[in-house]
């Protein structure tokens, strides 16, 4: 998984490609490159590591050129090294390629170029088809990389520069991201929007099998069929701002700070209180229809890492408000465990970037098999949003902090606003029911505003989990949900390592673990089950641990007899306190990471949007 950008216009392309490339960091940062186009001939410029180290040795040595391509990287074939850096060139030097995504029959076609006298000079999948666009016979350059895109099998988005078609960068899809930027005499293209947004607001998605010439006025398309096409460009309504830090010293940071307006907009023209009883949801032209639902046989909710999480807090949604037990799975298990799944059943699949791989394939296993396939997104024109029936976008705003945040609780709310919706439409919604949680959850924007503002009073309770080795996180039923979501955000940022259980398991086992000061955050939100949960708790003080309890204000006092500190949130219905419970253990991590002094908005191994299995 990688990021690419690419330039076409009269600007000097090398800052246009930098600017592009911090803008796609979040996709992959192990080693980084550009090639430039002058005149006939390409210059390129790569290294291992961050993109500022690479602009750091082009301000005392730039590269000149009016168009280019660049690429962050994260290693999938071949270690991160100045050679396995893109771009990769062929050997005449004639081509330059950018590359996102996995070529599965990479050693079938090396052998053979290296059997026709090609030269390799990295271990990178990528390599082959600078060369086999070397081979390919073609008037332009569009028509070679069309003709070559028959030999390749498995996963791509790639830009092409050639010095024999200079002012041209030619790209292809195939199952990894590619958007193209229409600007005045200059066109853009990358593997996601907020790259090119300083520039310009004008987009064309790229769909699967997609060829495309960019020159600055031009822009033609082919596609999977090789047929001319055309497609219409819509304009992006955020801001390039918006897609920056705005002030705050991490995009987690930020990213947890925006939460109440991501509420809001998540809600935002689709659920409203009309009169004291009487509540009202509108779902978009796009989300499920009515009688979709009313013809449910079974439900699946599947996503994967955070996506997966707030999955299975929307499982419990439906099984409360629509009495429908949904099947909830990973979705890089679901897809190889041959699932029973037919017409009639609605496969739910939720993703922030709508491009993780394991997810894409399970919707379409979903989808080939008759299920109505909904996809619960952050990013509009995204593959699952395109691909599946229908839509629900979860309007959170671009999220660039690798540990997901936003995306999550706005998800959580998406799937509560689609458990309504079914527990209406199949007569199981108890009205008081709904009544009070519509309440809460319209109500938690301005629960999360104020319980935010007491963020800086938690850090001494994230210092005891940092200086740790080892932390475990413990809830039952929605808790246990929220603690496997507090205990990833804190191992992927902090490094800690944090364990989840469902409080009741801890005794088979686990309870091994823990001994004096063994710091134990647990979650207690949820009234029916108080007085088990603080038997737990009883079990691990017993054994030395130190005791943090999340808990709302009317189970505090209960919660803090037995807990060493707790942290309450402000009261609110039990099914909505999952979204709340979120903000206190993103900040923990947050706060944890910092004070390890890591690298909160990118964690070591880890990537953004995982575009391959
Ligand atoms: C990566 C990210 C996680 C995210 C997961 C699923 O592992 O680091 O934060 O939850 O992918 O991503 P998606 O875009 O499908 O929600």
């Amino acid at each position: 998984m990688c990021g690419i950008i690419g330039y076409v216009g009269p600007r000097p392309a090398q800052e246009v490609l930098l600017n592009g490339l911090e803008r796609l960091e979040y996709r992959g940062y192990d080693s980084v490159g550009v090639a430039l186009l002058d005149g006939s001939q390409i210059q390129v410029a790569k290294q291992m590591g961050r993109i500022a180290g690479l602009r750091e040795k082009l301000a005392a040595a730039p590269l000149a050129g009016h168009s280019g391509i660049g690429h962050t990287r994260w290693a999938t074939h071949g270690q991160p090294s100045d050679q396995n850096a893109h771009p990769h060139t062929d050997c005449s030097g004639h081509i330059a390629v950018v590359h996102n995504g996995i070529i599965e029959n990479e050693a079938a076609l090396r052998q053979e170029l290296i059997a026709g006298g090609h030269h390799f000079r990295s271990e990178t999948d990528t390599e082959v088809i600078a060369h086999l666009i070397e081979e390919a016979d073609g008037e332009s350059l569009s028509d070679a990389v069309r003709a070559i895109r028959q030999r390749l099998r498995g996963s791509y988005a790639i830009a092409v520069l050639d010095t024999r078609h200079p002012d041209e960068i030619v790209v292809a899809r195939n199952e990894a991201p590619l958007v193209i930027g229409l600007g005045e005499g200059e066109r853009f293209v990358a593997s996601d929007i907020p790259a090119f947004l300083p520039y310009t607001r004008w987009v064309v998605p790229l769909e699967d099998g997609d060829t495309a010439s960019l020159k600055r006025d031009e822009l033609v398309l082919w596609n999977a069929a090789g047929e001319r096409i055309t497609r219409q460009p819509y304009v992006i309504s955020w801001s390039a701002e918006a897609a920056e830090r705005s002030g705050y010293t991490t995009f987690m940071e930020k990213e947890i700070h925006e939460q109440p307006r991501a509420w809001r907009e998540t809600m935002r023209g689709r659920l409203a209180i009309v009169s004291p009883r009487q509540w009202e949801l509108h779902l978009d032209e796009e989300a499920p229809k009515p009688q979709e639902w009313q013809r449910l046989h079974q439900l699946f909710l599947i996503g994967c890492g955070t996506a997966y999480h707030a999955a299975m807090v929307g499982g419990r949604f439906f099984e409360q408000l629509a009495r429908v037990a949904p099947t909830v799975d990973l979705a890089s298990e679901f897809r190889y465990r041959d699932p029973i799944i037919g017409p009639g059943d609605i496969a739910i699949f939720v993703s922030q970037s709508g491009e993780t791989a394991d997810t894409l394939a399970a919707m379409r296993l979903a989808k080939a098999q008759g299920a109505t396939t909904v996809a619960v997104t952050n990013v509009v024109g995204s593959t699952l949003a395109r691909e599946a029936d229908r839509v629900f976008y979860i309007q959170a705003g671009p999220e660039i902090a690798v540990a997901s945040t936003k995306a999550y609780t706005t998800q959580v709310i998406a799937l509560a606003l689609l458990a309504l919706d079914l527990g209406h439409q199949n007569g199981q919604l108890n009205p008081e029911r709904a009544m009070a949680l519509v309440q809460a959850l319209l109500d938690l924007p301005r629960l999360g505003e104020s319980l935010l503002d007491q963020s800086a009073q938690w850090e001494p309770l994230a210092a005891a989990i940092a200086n740790a080795s080892s932390a475990f996180y413990l809830g039952r039923g929605l808790d246990w949900a929220a603690a496997l979501e507090g205990a990833l955000k804190m191992k992927e940022i902090s490094y800690v390592h944090a364990e989840a259980y469902a409080a009741g398991e801890l005794k088979h086992g686990t309870l091994a673990l823990v001994e004096a000061a063994t710091p134990v955050v647990a979650l207690i939100t949820q009234p029916h089950l108080v007085e088990k949960s603080l038997s737990n708790l009883r079990e691990v003080k017993a054994r030395g641990a130190s005791v943090l309890a999340i808990t709302s204000e009317g189970l505090s006092k209960a919660v803090g007899e037995v807990a060493d500190a707790v942290l309450v949130l402000p009261d609110i219905d039990p099914l909505a306190t999952p979204v709340l419970a979120a903000l206190p253990l993103q900040v923990l991590a947050l706060m944890a990471a910092t004070l390890r002094g890591n690298d909160v908005d990118k964690p070591r191994n880890l990537a953004k949007s995982v575009t391959v299995e």
